[in-house]
């Protein structure tokens, strides 16, 4: 069976990187993490190299920009043949010289039910000072409008009177754990790129 290779982008803690890589430790599963790019050091490439997965750190300061930087990425996930791009949890908007690379082969994880707190990586927080009474994680396609892309699943989330960010962001977490491997293995048996 040949998987479907996929490379993430991370920032952070990589807790839905982890999730991913744990889908594809069974051979059955229809896809493989092959790249990890970060905009930062963070614990997310340490996670990559426990699980021997080639990573690059991507920082902007190397780059006389924005563009070249995004440039230098796109090149580097074409190397590894990457078929499909997520984001998840990177922090920085994608130039339009990455996103036309990969059209139609980029998903992101956003903590919210989109289009509800877009645009942010403070999703949880504005959920909760906003009073909502059910919030969620949503995977969508990557666009050039941040956030807008087609959204492809959801799930939903209620909010806890004694919620805090940490709790709430917790349990919104869980369902990414669970949501992101199954978006992936569905876009896994399906042709790519998809339709915008
Ligand atoms: C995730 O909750 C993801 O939804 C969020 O960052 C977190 C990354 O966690 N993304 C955004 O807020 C995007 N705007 P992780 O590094 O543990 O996977």
């Amino acid at each position: 069976m040949s998987r479907l290779r996929v490379g993430v982008l991370v920032s952070g803690r990589g807790s839905n990187l982890q999730a991913l890589i744990e889908a594809g430790k069974d051979p059955m599963y229809p896809a493989r993490v092959v790249m990890v790019c970060a905009n930062r050091d963070c614990a997310a490439l340490e996670l990559a190299k426990k699980a021997s997965i080639s990573r690059e750190v991507f920082r902007l300061a190397n780059f006389p920009d924005r563009k070249a930087r995004d440039l230098a990425m796109g090149n580097t996930l074409r190397m590894h043949d990457v078929e499909l791009v997520v984001c998840a949890g990177y922090d920085a908007i994608l130039e339009r010289v990455f996103t036309r690379q990969f059209e139609g082969r980029i998903l992101n994880i956003h903590p919210s039910l989109l289009p509800d707190f877009a645009g942010t990586m403070d999703a949880v927080a504005m959920a909760l000072q906003a009073g909502v009474k059910e919030t969620g994680c949503t995977v969508h396609l990557v666009t050039d409008d941040v956030d807008q892309g087609p959204i492809l699943a959801q799930r939903r989330v209620e909010v806890r009177p004694d919620d805090t960010v940490e709790s709430l962001r917790e349990r919104i977490q869980a369902e990414e754990h669970t949501l992101l491997p199954v978006v992936v293995k569905r876009l896994a048996g399906q042709p790519l790129p998809l339709t915008l």
